[in-house]
């Protein structure tokens, strides 16, 4: 306990080191299960900071939503410290922490609106469940939520007469009611089409921009994390096994967890007909593939040609593509290098000397390339 509250004594009192939104610290969270506790978050710790858009992906059953219901009580961890905006929320009381908790906006898959309320009474109702608003403040603080969200003119109606993504506008304008600090979004796109989720993301990076909200945004699509987040942890059974910027995420993954998420996004893929005449085994006409990784400064290096040079090995590509993430380039290569196994290695140690990455994926036989 001692060591926690040193940690957050440091930081209020260092001018330099600006307060973090929200800091765990230790949490565990078990849950009783049919043979003992089952440990869905075991010893895990995270900082976002003001400002943020940060990220938390991992597979289905990972405990993300553990995660973030303990950053705001809604699940009260086993042991650890959860502290947000300077408060430990953990060592509240409950008056004081339901107080606290309106600093953290939420909102969820499947919207969660009462269907008897209209659109204006569904934002107004956590301004209602606050106490003491009247009726003329309470509508001055719902309609210019209703305009962010682009739907003043959706105000009187119901629920079932809004589409998917409309719903979760309102979920928003709701959450955004009681001016918190802090939104959390769990899996806040993962039952619109990807046209309305794209809207959606839109809408929630204006809002961290317009209100300087900290986001905090769960998923188990890359392309949800890839699109808003600026800083991700990839959490797999109640760790975090990566973190770091989104960029650095896509440019290095580190862990089978990561590389199997990041598969999900086409783009870094080869295409079907190559993927499958990409084989282990080694056939005597079997050429090594590779991919590299631009990044970085190195990638505007011609490597390409230095490698060719160097090697005096052709260089067959099979696929490219360009990302642009947080707005620099990340460029994705994939080729078939002439000269067998042990040139590969080679050429993968003099990529890792220009600063980019290669990975060896297999082999492709010499008559398949032709073909494809
Ligand atoms: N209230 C609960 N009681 C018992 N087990 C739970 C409870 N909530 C979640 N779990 C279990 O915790 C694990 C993680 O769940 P969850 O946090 O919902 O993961 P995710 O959001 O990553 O899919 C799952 O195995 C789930 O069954
Ligand atoms: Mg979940």
């Amino acid at each position: 306990m001692d060591g926690a509250l040193e940690v957050i004594d440091g930081d209020l009192n260092n001018p330099k080191t600006p307060m973090p939104m929200i800091r765990m610290i230790g949490v565990s969270k078990a849950f009783a299960g049919a043979d003992g506790p089952v440990d869905v978050l075991r010893n895990l710790s995270l900082t976002v900071e003001k400002g943020d858009i940060f990220g938390i992906i991992g597979r289905s059953g990972a405990g993300k939503s553990t995660l973030v219901r303990c950053i705001n009580m809604l699940e009260r961890p086993t042991s650890g410290w959860v502290i947000v905006g300077g408060e430990d929320l953990t060592s509240l009381p409950p008056a004081d922490l339901r107080r606290s908790r309106r600093r953290i906006g939420m909102i969820f898959q499947h919207f969660n609106l009462l269907s008897s309320r209209t659109v204006f009474d569904n934002v107004a109702l956590p301004l209602e469940v606050i106490g003491g608003i009247g009726r003329h403040e309470i509508r001055r603080r719902v309609t210019p939520l209703l305009d962010l969200v682009g739907l003043a003119d959706k105000r009187d109606q119901y629920p079932a007469q809004l589409s998917g993504g409309q719903k979760q506008r309102v979920g928003i304008a709701r959450a955004l009611a009681s001016d918190p600090s802090v939104l959390i979004c769990d899996e806040a796109t993962s039952a619109l089409d990807p046209e309305t989720t794209k809207s959606i993301l839109a809408l929630l990076a204006d809002i961290n921009k317009r209100l300087n909200i900290t986001i905090v945004i769960v998923s188990h699509e890359m392309q949800v994390i890839k699109e808003l987040a600026n800083n991700v942890a990839v959490l797999d059974r109640g760790e975090i096994v990566e973190e770091g910027t989104v960029y650095d995420l896509f440019a290095g993954a580190k862990t089978d967890v990561t590389c199997t998420l990041l598969r999900d996004i086409a783009s870094r893929e080869l295409p079907e007909a190559i993927r499958e005449r990409v084989t282990a085994e080694q056939e005597p006409d079997g050429q090594p593939v590779l991919r590299i990784t631009f990044r970085g400064p190195a990638a505007n290096n011609p490597v390409l040609f230095e490698l060719v040079r160097e090697f005096a090995a052709p260089l067959n590509i099979l696929h490219g593509h360009i990302d642009y993430i947080q707005g620099k380039p990340l460029g994705i290569l994939t080729v078939a290098v002439g000269g067998g196994a042990s040139h590969a290695a080679a050429i993968i140690s003099r990529l890792n000397g220009y600063g980019l990455r290669g990975e060896f994926l297999g082999y492709v036989a010499a008559r398949d390339l032709s073909a494809a």
